[in-house]
């Protein structure tokens, strides 16, 4: 299939034509689209014929629920069974916004969307693209992230033409995506609301706004890496995200980490391996590798999370055998971030405090 590539700039409204984009996802086809979090693969949540068009360009198990995207609150109340209190709360404080909800879903989506389950995660995304590409075509539209299945998530167009071209009807490039990790995930399904997945709205902001205790699922936390607890979110049970060369995190004390690492990579280097350092701006002047990456300001976690999945899949591009990397726990979005990477890490970390 020729995939059609549509390029809009984000900053004039004015000047977009998303008429063969609307087409498209209108008859059952697939467009991938920009958002604020990352790039979307998306489909009419209500085409069960489009949700399995889904799972197949991405190479994803179809028990792996897609997330549904909305323009309006009243689109959740349509596919709920009930809508909960806290749904309304969090409506108003983050969305439109990278914030996934999940709710007991009634029939109007079809359990091919939902993998079966009898739950529906849905996000009102608040990219400008993304919420007019919603609105006018007046489509609900189940969107994974728009990679293959293990690789990173796109934020960039050229991402999603590496992993799908050829693959889908089209794609709309925005230009690169803000955030750069996914959505949040909030379980309101059940109790109390539950974090499946972290990312750039912390427990603490969905506490505020709240006013109660949230959780965090047991399955994700990294001191249960190894233990036999599963992840709620069938999404976060699969391995993720792994670049094809070895990547270790190295933690503690800066100037120990600095040359740890520089030790590491002299011997990867020895064994004949292509190195990488993955580090923050201050640290630039610190390492020697075939490939440096310079990830973002410290005091910039936004930069840093907004540049991680870009670096991930240049070690692959670049060939890289041996990574390494520093830690990255900053205040606000640092779990988000800190979960991606031990993730691609496959939980690899050497501590030298
Ligand atoms: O930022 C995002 O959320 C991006 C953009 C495109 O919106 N989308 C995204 O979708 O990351 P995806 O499919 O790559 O990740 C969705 C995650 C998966 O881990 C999936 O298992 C989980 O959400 N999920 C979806 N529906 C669920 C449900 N009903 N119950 C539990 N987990 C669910
Ligand atoms: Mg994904």
């Amino acid at each position: 299939m020729q995939t059609k590539r549509i390029k809009l700039d984000v900053n004039d409204s004015n000047g977009w034509d998303m008429t063969e984009a609307i087409e498209i996802i209108r008859n059952g086809g697939l467009v991938a689209f920009p958002t604020e979090t990352v790039y979307g693969l998306g489909g009419d949540a209500k085409n069960s014929e489009a949700s399995k068009k889904i799972y197949e360009a991405k190479g994803r198990p179809s028990d792996n629920p897609l997330i549904v995207h909305i323009h309006d609150f009243s689109e959740l109340e349509e596919i709920a069974m009930e809508v909960p209190e806290d749904a309304r709360v969090l409506n108003q404080a983050f969305w439109p916004g990278p914030l996934t909800m999940i709710v007991k879903k009634n029939e109007v989506i079809p359990l091919t969307t939902t993998g079966g389950l009898d739950t529906v995660a849905i996000r009102m995304p608040s990219h400008p693209i993304a919420r007019t590409f919603l609105t006018e075509s007046n489509v609900m539209i189940a969107a994974p992230s728009a990679n293959t299945s293990g690789r990173p998530s796109p934020t960039v167009a050229d991402h999603v033409w590496e992993d799908l071209n050829g693959k889908i009807d089209c794609l709309i490039d925005g230009g690169s995506s803000d955030i750069g990790l996914e959505s949040t995930i909030v379980d309101l399904s059940e109790g109390i609301p539950t974090i499946l997945r972290p990312g750039f709205i912390n427990k603490e902001m969905l506490e505020k706004a709240l006013g109660k205790e949230v959780r965090i699922d047991p399955g994700i936390l990294d001191q249960n890496a190894g233990k036999n607890i599963r992840p709620k979110a069938p999404g976060m049970r699969y391995k993720h995200y792994a670049p094809k060369g070895n990547l270790i995190i190295v933690e503690g004390q800066e100037d120990k980490v600095v040359s740890e690492i520089n030790k590491l990579e002299k011997e990867a280097k020895k064994e004949g391996k292509k190195t990488g350092i993955i580090f923050t701006n201050e640290d630039k002047d610190k390492y020697s590798a075939d490939v440096l990456f310079a990830i973002g300001n410290r005091d910039d976690e936004d930069s840093i999370a907004r540049n991680l999945y870009a670096i991930l899949r240049e070690c692959d591009s670049k060939g890289i055998d041996a990574i390494f990397s520093e830690s990255f726990n900053t205040p606000r979005i640092g779990q988000a971030i800190m979960n991606r990477l031990l993730k691609a890490a496959g939980h690899q970390v050497i501590d030298i405090e």
